[in-house]
């Protein structure tokens, strides 16, 4: 039976109208007209390191620089092409370096600026790039600035953060509160005003309304730039601004108890305001000078907010980071609906991205299980769009229970027993059989999880393994340009399975994904084509039959994807 034929136009034609969707994206695309000239972070993928986590090598138990640089080859092996590194300059670490104290250093703890130097020469050698971590809205409350800030109102630099005067009837200026529990505003009792601080009182908000800030902050930019480092991750960005006439925001009727006390109140005046665009456009206009190094926002918005944040001709991010993966339903409809309205709200020239994790949210495989995590790495790297991996999902690890003696996450100390701490997602990666899964000799700062979890050496030599399935999967995804740059279409959904296609030059994949724990027959929609990955351990070259396993996902090539493969192939 020629399934390809049912319910849909002639290949040739489905052909014709992608490589007419194919020729718009691409004309949409900022600085590409052909794979070869797609700019790095469209083809390429990023690749998250949780700098405490990673690995150890000086037997302090606190992963650091130079044991990025001792790992540099599994990442090459692995095959992305560019690591992002969360916050790694001299902080108290009240947020665990989202707490800056000096943004031009390093932190003694993450190794020194020569190491650094080192690691991104190493870095650059193995054809990766380096993304940092910038982290704009706050700074430690120890930072020079805050400590001239608070030293007397007349401070020349008491406007660079936020002050203001009590309540009329004494108490905190209104009610805005911090995402990291109870009220955003702190007293400082030697001046008599408050300061506002978004998350933690040790993380006093800058003001971005004042010129010396914005300008100071820019030449951290410029600093890192200069350096070498090939872009940044822009932390809490939606958090920039907040209203100007200091507003009380509206409470949430759909609080309930258990969610995180920041969400009784609707953030309308405290998130997201309009002056965001422009400090952003500022931000923007840096990397520009320094031939268009790439920045990310961490912009956790509804679709329609976030696609803003792209702005309009090269003013916003290149990628305004896409977390709906991480909150939408793991089922069928919820999820080809989320791809749907996305990609149909994509401005012109915006480039898509998509997550699955980050050190802040439940590892993946934790919410919907080890068998779909597989299912999910493929959407993730099969996807349109710059995907980014969070170190250890590649392994497929869990959260890991913390017990409450050994808590680090200052939201779970402030908020406990509700599920907010972080911990349980930034437990170190386990390398080896060794002593802490060879991640460190000392006692490491978060329990490493030696026994559910297979460590690399072991998932190495595994051709099952979770890591295997990525390395093959970022394989075929380098080799493949439909997959990296490729238009994307829908071409079956049923209440367990998604199937679509990725195409580019004439060649077609089909992705197929079973959503569910049962077998599933193959929608008609899916053409017969050598099956060339599965996600599941029987890996075979046979075509697939008409049915999908449980938890399988599939990469097809079709008739037209099939000889460009062989060819890639042969010429390997
Ligand atoms: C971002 C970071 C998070 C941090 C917060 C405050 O959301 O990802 O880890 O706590 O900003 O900087
Ligand atoms: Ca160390």
């Amino acid at each position: 039976m020629d399934r390809r034929c049912r319910n849909d136009p002639p290949l040739e034609s489905i052909c014709a109208v992608n490589a007419r969707q194919m020729q718009r994206s691409f004309l949409n695309q900022a600085s590409s007209s052909a794979f070869t000239s797609a700019a790095w972070w469209q083809s390429g993928v990023i690749y998250q390191i949780y700098p405490r986590s990673f690995q150890d090598s000086n037997g302090d138990g606190i992963g650091d620089l130079n044991g990025i640089a001792a790992r540099l080859d599994y990442l090459k092996d692995l095959g992305v092409d560019a690591i992002w590194i969360s916050p790694i300059f001299p902080s108290p670490m009240a947020d665990f370096g989202y707490d800056v104290s000096d943004y031009c250093g390093i932190d003694p703890m993450f190794g020194t600026m020569d190491d650094f130097d080192r690691l991104l020469v190493a870095v650059h050698r193995a054809g990766l790039k380096l993304l940092l971590d910038f982290v704009p809205n706050h700074t430690s409350d120890l930072h020079p600035w805050f400590l001239e800030s608070r030293s007397c109102r007349t401070n020349p630099r008491r406007d660079w953060y936020i002050w203001r005067d009590p309540a009329p009837g004494g108490g905190p200026p209104n009610n805005w509160l911090s995402e990291f529990g109870g009220p955003a505003w702190t007293l400082d009792e030697t001046t008599g005003q408050y300061y506002y601080h978004a998350y933690l009182k040790e993380q006093p908000d800058l003001n971005w309304r004042n010129a010396g800030v914005s300008a100071a902050m820019l030449d951290v930019l410029r600093f890192w730039f200069e350096r070498g480092v090939d872009g940044f991750r822009v932390d809490a960005i939606h958090h920039l601004f907040e209203d100007i006439g200091l507003r009380s925001n509206p409470h949430d009727p759909d609080w309930r108890e258990g969610m995180s006390p920041a969400r009784r109140l609707i953030r309308r005046y405290t998130m997201d305001q309009p002056e965001v665009h422009d400090a952003i456009a500022a931000m923007r206009r840096v990397a520009e000078e320094f031939g268009g190094r790439l920045l990310v926002g961490e912009s956790s918005l509804p679709i329609d907010r976030l696609m803003a944040y792209y702005g309009t001709n090269l003013s916003g991010f290149q990628l305004p980071f896409n977390f709906h993966l991480i909150n939408t339903a793991w089922r069928t409809e919820a999820i080809a609906g989320l791809i749907q309205s996305y990609e149909a709200a994509l401005p012109a020239r915006a480039w898509p991205n998509w997550v699955l994790g980050n050190h802040d949210r439940s590892r993946v495989a934790s919410r919907i299980g080890r068998e779909q995590a597989r299912v999910a790495a493929m959407l993730l790297l099969t996807l349109r769009g710059t995907p980014t991996i969070y170190q250890g999902e590649e392994l497929g690890m869990l959260d890991v229970t913390i017990p409450p003696e050994l808590v680090q996450d200052p939201w779970e100390k402030n908020v406990p027993g509700i599920g907010l701490g972080r911990d349980p997602e930034r437990t170190p990666m386990p390398w080896s059989g060794a002593i802490h899964g060879g991640f460190t000799t000392a006692t490491p700062w978060l329990p490493v999880d030696t026994v559910t979890m297979p460590n690399v050496e072991r998932q190495q030599s595994d051709p099952a393994s979770f890591l295997s399935l990525y390395r093959a999967l970022l394989r075929l995804r380098r080799s493949e340009p439909a997959l990296s740059i490729g238009s994307y279409r829908e071409i079956a959904r049923t209440d367990a399975v998604l199937a679509y296609e990725r195409q580019h030059s004439g060649n077609c994949l089909q992705i197929v994904l079973n959503l569910s724990a049962t077998p599933q027959r193959l929608p008609d929609a899916v053409t017969d084509g050598r099956l060339l990955l599965s996600t599941t351990r029987r890996k075979t070259e046979r075509p697939p039959r008409a049915h999908l396993e449980a938890n399988q996902g599939i990469i097809l090539a079709t008739e037209f994807g099939q000889a460009r493969h062989d060819q890639a192939r042969s010429n390997r």
